[in-house]
């Protein structure tokens, strides 16, 4: 700053412009070349507080307190993942070992993951949380999800929700994630908890609730009734659905009016039509079948069908241990049929989608001032440059954090 501010006001809500950037994906449509990235060249974003003020070319920018060159370089909306299991203790590293020498993923590995979260203390939930945050802020990701479903007992899922709302507003309630081994002879007693005591438990801590719709998890019958039980508590519904093979998640997350169905690797005709007939977002976590040797999710497809696509990391333990959102971007270009805008986009916009949230996943007024700077010249180069850390600036809420 210049000069000092005159009142407490002025200090709290100092304006910095962003110059000198190559190219600045908006997310914004009516913005720059009209594409859905809303892309422009040679531009400046200024921002006042924790928003996004103005957006346009650096010669136009408005006269501001700060200034920062971008030297040249990419700026793109700080990436959504709206789909992550951070709350979890333990390693399942001999689970990959296995895996990478031809044994199948199955939902079994949870269980591994379910005795070592019970088993740690609030504190050692809240260091693996707050470093799987930081290295995914490093990343780009400024909004992200997370879920329970690592404890499976009301005390324990309560726990991972409190901690995990320390943290985001973007809490999901995952109880239905396997039945607990507590109740292995009992699959109708564990719905009635999860629908019951355990959601009473977790509703004030959470905004969503999910369930994990697979064979070896819980059929679509038993879905719904976990899907509408925390509807009438006031959570929102979003599904783990058709992972792992065909099955009625898909249809039973657009028919509640799912935010998301997530993974949507095993689609029939009907499904695809499902999606592109509602509101519902196809979430593709590419991290998953990347570290299952699964088959990829056809992400050409649903987006060619009308489908909204967002991209997110899956990241846990078990099925998908990475918090890298540019990872995934590179996996989805290279062997989901996605283009490089396309990635971007369902990273960013397709995240905010799948939340249901239109102030973030973008950079225009009003949005919040989440952004984050390439080193590089286009945000193709996330794809183009895979496994390189190109993310060197990083605001969230208007502040620098990287
Ligand atoms: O999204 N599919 C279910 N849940 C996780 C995997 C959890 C695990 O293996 O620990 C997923 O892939
Ligand atoms: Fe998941």
């Amino acid at each position: 700053p210049t000069s000092s501010p005159a009142t407490p006001e002025d200090a709290m809500s100092s304006t910095t412009v962003i110059t000198n950037i190559a190219s600045l994906v908006t997310n914004d449509p009516s913005q720059g070349d009209g594409s859905p990235l809303g892309l422009i060249q040679d531009a400046a974003v200024v921002i006042d507080g924790d928003r996004v003020a103005w957006t346009g070319e650096s010669s136009k920018a408005p006269a501001t307190d700060n200034r920062v060159d971008a030297g040249g370089r990419a700026v793109i909306p700080g990436f959504v993942d709206s789909h992550s299991h951070l709350v979890f203790a333990g390693d399942r590293t001999q689970e990959f070992n296995a895996r990478m020498s031809g044994r199948a993923y199955s939902a079994g590995g949870i269980r591994t993951t379910v005795a070592a979260t019970r088993a740690a203390s609030d504190e050692e939930l809240e260091r693996n949380l707050t470093r799987y945050l930081r290295e995914a802020l490093r990343q780009g990701t400024t909004t992200f999800e997370t879920k329970s479903g690592y404890g499976l007992t009301t005390r324990d899922e309560a726990r991972a929700l409190r901690i995990a709302s320390s943290h985001t507003d973007e809490v999901t309630y995952l109880g239905a994630h396997i039945v607990s081994p507590d109740y292995a002879d009992d699959p109708a007693g564990y719905v009635a908890l999860v629908t019951g005591e355990m959601l009473d438990a977790c509703a004030p801590y959470a905004r969503w609730v999910d369930v994990f719709c697979e064979k070896g998890a819980f059929d679509g019958d038993q879905a719904r009734a976990i899907l509408t039980a925390g509807k009438a508590k006031g959570l929102r519904p979003r599904v783990h659905a058709n992972q792992l093979s065909y099955g009625p998640g898909v249809q039973l997350a657009v028919e509640l009016d799912a935010a998301s169905a997530d993974h949507c690797t095993h689609l029939t005709d009907a499904d695809v039509d499902a999606l592109a007939s509602g509101d519902t977002v196809a979430t593709l976590l590419p991290g998953a079948e990347f570290s299952t040797r699964a088959e990829w999710p056809d992400a050409r497809r649903l987006i060619d069908a009308g489908v909204t696509v967002a991209l997110s990391t899956d990241c846990n333990p078990g099925s998908s241990f990475t918090s890298s959102v540019p990872f995934c971007i590179a996996l989805a270009v290279r062997d989901m049929r996605m283009t490089p805008d396309e990635a971007v986009w369902s990273a960013t916009a397709g995240g905010a989608r799948a939340l249901r949230r239109d102030d973030v996943g973008r950079i225009a007024p009003g949005a919040y001032a989440d952004l984050a700077l390439l080193d590089a010249p286009s945000h193709v180069h996330l794809a183009y440059r895979p496994g390189v850390p190109l993310v060197t600036g990083v605001w969230r809420r208007g502040v620098r954090e990287i």
